[in-house]
């Protein structure tokens, strides 16, 4: 059974048990602060779990991408090292969301893994949940006895807390769960150890493959567990895992998921994988890393320096290094792979192959960037690898933080390659070291998040803001956030106008007002689908009847911003061509950024091009077209793009202006008609990344300023240059006057230069075989003084000059010496210089036949040549 036929028997299999078959949601969150990758097949349910939303489908089966290397689930370390953990997998899951609950989940799994794929019954164990005592929570013999009934008790083990309940992070829904393992073993291994021995022992073949958890409780961020309105069930199973059972393999590697990619691995390499350990580990590795990199980007996470973004670089630096180190690979390769992923997974997850050619040129980047400095990096490991003294196994925070900084290894890369070496690394110490940074660069924050305070169950608020700017609403939970320099508080209320930030549209501001007390509103965000209102007050009386208003002036520069980013995405479409895919946008009052995808800088023409047509819609004053509620697939018939990354519901909404011109589903708040954004101005146009281009534009009066300021300047020119009838020709012709004064007073100066020379040339006195100029030669800069300097050098040996002279008004000296009295007559001009500069109040150095010298004091010139002659004494003699 290929992978594909397995992936599809599931889907069929919870199909026809009343399931709704959902997409996966999106790789990376954008509105969770508690979790950055989707690491579980659930997340994209919670609030359907905590009761924050309804689900429309109370059975739902999907398969999910998961990323596991960050945060409570973090599998990375064990990534390559052995068969079956990965950085980036399939979970395939079913849910119930208050419908069914134990017995279906437990009695379908069972199902679909012995009649659906055939696996056979006496090498599966089940683990249950044992109880904890510091929890008060008890064993599950629920699920135990359904369990009794299927499979027997001896195959059934109590399993601890650690294994046995399952919590998504530090807080959220949670629930005891039971597992499903699978003894891949030989026979004869078998006979001398029962599987039931090894479950959960960490044998690479006695292996987790299904984990069914039943939802009940919520950990709250204070650690208390508390109950959820209702019961779920929330199964995960791992999909390469599954394949690996079903298709008689001893690692996931060996499955089809993964053998075109070792495959062009070992093409690339010119090493065959099964050859040897480390070169092994290198090809799982890569083959493991290229996916989740692969995955990231489609999903819209360029790889970068902070958050998300990091995770992406770290792992692909993980996969460069394993790749230089062992396969040779000191050229780019890896972007090449991105390729074969795109094409594994171009039915389930199309949006990989859509975007190949960009996923290529970003990983290109960074992995050429990467190599640059890894050798240099790997050589410094090693020179410091053997300053360690003694016995010392540690190495120093500082150094890992070196190696960081300047090298540019995540520490855990240091980790790894010091465990290689036997060593480990000081991890508290670098994190002080990167503390120490963060405070010298002030970004320092750490906040510390209260938990709700429920006033009123009922959370799902409703957005009355695409109609009105206010409503009369009451507070349904706050909480308070204390950081370092300030508190601020998170309100939801029952109803809203206020939008909150999503789709690179700024949250709105305003205020909610009660009787006399008024609470300003200085932000709106989302999180997990609960609106939050910032506040730096809470009301005296939270549970009072507020009316809230939002700012409405901003709220409509903001609007003529978000809807001329729409007319600009349709422009660039038609001006560059159908490639160019939003990357992302920022919206507020006062700028609109776009980043998109397109390989080159935009020309002029270019530019003008897509702006006059972004303005000639504008002055069509097309009226907005707004559809809600409307299926995801009739919005795409529409012509309307779903962005890679965006995580869209069943029903969406449409923002159509001109059924030929812009469709886009699209959440945020537009203006009526085109015609109120007024005026649209491109202000610059720059690459951010690899194959994306970001544009900055301006409308309405932002617009206006922006013009208006630089004819002001034009203005000004103009003025200046006594209105000539040409601007443009004016300021060329006075440049070429300058060039030709500058160039005449180039040669006057090489003239002046010349006749001093010859002046001073005249005034050579000869002592004891040696010439000596020593003259104050007046207002001279410095550069003419120096050159005459070098030349005289040439011309008179054996020299001994002392020159003064007045540079912008300052006094300066110079000692020029020819050679031989350096060395002959240890004359060092540095030495003379010091002294001289006394006199001129100043100081100066150089090398030994040649010092400068500046200073404050003009009359000094002359008392200082007067002593220049003192250092010859006892030498011209
Ligand atoms: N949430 C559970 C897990 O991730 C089951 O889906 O293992």
């Amino acid at each position: 059974m290929n992978s594909n036929l397995i992936r599809n028997r599931f889907m069929d299999f919870f199909r026809s048990k009343g399931h709704f078959i959902a997409p996966s949601a999106p790789l990376v969150i954008k509105d969770d602060p508690t979790l950055m990758f989707t690491n579980a097949g659930m997340n994209q349910f919670k609030d359907i779990f905590l009761g924050n939303r309804p689900s429309l489908h109370s059975r739902i089966a999907n398969t999910q991408k998961c990323l596991r290397v960050s945060g409570k689930h973090n599998d990375l370390e064990e990534v390559g090292i052995d068969t079956y953990h990965h950085t980036l997998f399939e979970m395939l899951g079913n849910w119930s969301f208050g419908d069914y609950f134990k017995k279906e989940a437990i009695e379908w799994a069972w199902e679909l893994l012995t009649e659906g794929y055939g696996l056979p019954a006496s090498r599966i164990y089940v683990t249950v949940f044992g109880g904890d005592e510091k929890e008060g929570l008890e064993n599950d013999d629920e699920a135990f006895e359904i369990w009794r009934k299927i499979v027997g008790k001896d195959r059934i083990i109590y399993g601890s807390k650690k294994d046995n309940f399952w919590e998504m992070g530090d807080s959220g829904p949670c629930g005891p769960c039971s597992e499903i393992h699978m003894d891949l073993r030989g026979e004869k291994e078998i006979k001398n150890n029962p599987g039931k021995n090894l479950v959960n022992a960490g044998h690479p073949l006695v292996i987790e493959i299904w984990n069914l958890v039943f939802i009940q409780y919520n950990r709250n961020t204070d650690g208390k567990l508390t109950m959820l309105p209702q019961k779920h069930v929330d199964t995960g199973m791992g999909f390469e895992r599954l394949a690996m059972a079903i298709q008689g393999k001893l690692s996931n590697y060996d499955t089809d998921v993964f053998t075109p990619i070792i495959h062009a691995i070992e093409k690339e390499s010119g090493i065959r994988y099964g050859q040897g350990e480390k070169t092994d580990i290198a090809a799982r590795v890569i083959a493991d890393h290229i996916r989740a990199i692969a995955f990231a980007i489609s999903d819209g996470q360029l790889p970068s320096n902070v958050k998300a973004g990091y995770v992406i670089r770290r792992i692909l630096r993980r996969a460069v290094r394993y790749g230089f180190t062992y396969l040779g690979f000191n050229k780019p390769v890896i972007y090449r792979l991105a390729d074969v992923v795109a094409l594994q997974f171009q039915d389930v997850f199309p949006e990989v192959i859509a975007q190949k050619d960009f996923i290529s040129k970003v990983i290109l980047e960074e992995e050429s960037s990467f190599l640059r400095t890894l050798e240099n990096g790997l050589k410094r490991f090693d020179q410091l690898r053997s300053q360690l003294k003694g016995d010392r196994k540690i190495i120093d925070g500082r150094t890992v933080f070196e190696l960081y900084d300047t090298f540019g290894f995540p520490v855990d890369l240091t980790a790894l390659i010091a465990r290689e070496n036997g060593l480990l690394v000081d991890e508290s110490g670098f994190s002080k070291a990167m503390d120490e940074q963060k405070i010298r660069s002030k970004n320092a924050s750490k906040t510390d998040t209260g938990d709700w305070v429920i006033l009123n169950d009922n959370a799902e608020a409703v957005f009355v803001g695409y109609e009105n700017l206010e409503s009369e609403s009451r507070i349904t939970r706050y909480r308070e956030i204390k950081s370092r320099d300030k508190k601020e508080f998170q309100i939801v209320l029952d109803r809203t106008p206020f939008y909150a930030e999503s789709g690179g549209q700024a949250g709105d501001t305003g205020y909610m007002q009660s009787g006399d007390e008024k609470i300003r509103i200085k932000d709106t965000r989302k999180e997990n689908d609960l609106i939050i209102h910032f506040s730096e007050s809470l009301p005296a009386d939270p549970a009072a009847i507020f009316q809230c208003r939002v700012d409405d002036l901003r709220r409509r520069l903001t609007e003529n911003n978000h809807s001329a980013t729409h007319l600009l995405h349709a422009a660039l479409r038609k001006v560059l061509g159908s490639h160019v895919q939003q990357k992302g946008s920022l919206v507020n009052e006062k700028i609109l950024r776009f980043d998109f995808s397109h390989f080159a800088k935009l020309s002029r023409e270019e530019i003008l091009a897509v702006e006059q047509m972004v303005n000639q819609k504008i002055r069509e004053d097309i009226r907005r077209d707004e559809r809600r509620d409307i299926a995801l697939e009739e919005a795409k018939k529409m012509g309307a793009m779903a962005l890679f990354g965006e995580k869209y519901g069943e029903k969406v909404r449409v923002i159509v202006f001109d059924e030929n011109y812009s469709i886009e589903l699209c959440g945020g708040t537009h203006v009526p008609s085109t015609g109120r954004i007024g005026l649209f101005k491109i202000i610059s146009e720059s690459s951010i990344a690899a194959g994306v281009r970001r544009i900055e534009a301006v409308t309405a009066n932002e617009a206006e300023n922006y013009i208006n300021a630089r004819l002001d300047i034009l203005e000004q020119i103009n003025s200046a240059l006594k209105s000539p009838s040409d601007t443009y020709q004016a300021v060329l012709n006075l440049l070429e006057e300058r060039n030709a004064v500058v160039h005449e007073l180039e040669t006057f100066k090489t003239e002046k230069a010349g006749n001093l020379k010859g002046e001073l040339m005249g005034k050579v006195k000869v002592i004891g075989g040696i010439n000596i100029i020593v003259e104050n030669i007046g207002n001279q800069d410095a550069s003419t003084v120096k050159n005459l300097a070098f030349q005289l050098r040439q011309l008179v040996e054996p020299l001994y000059l002392v020159l003064g002279n007045v540079s912008g008004g300052k006094p300066q000296l110079t000692v020029m010496l020819s050679d031989s009295l350096v060395s002959g007559k240890k004359l060092n001009a540095g030495n003379i210089i010091r002294e001289l500069a006394r006199e001129i109040s100043g100081g100066g150095g150089g090398q030994a036949f040649y010092a400068t010298a500046g200073g404050k004091d003009i009359t000094g010139i002359d008392r200082a040549l007067k002593k220049a002659g003192e250092f010859l004494v006892g030498t011209v003699n």
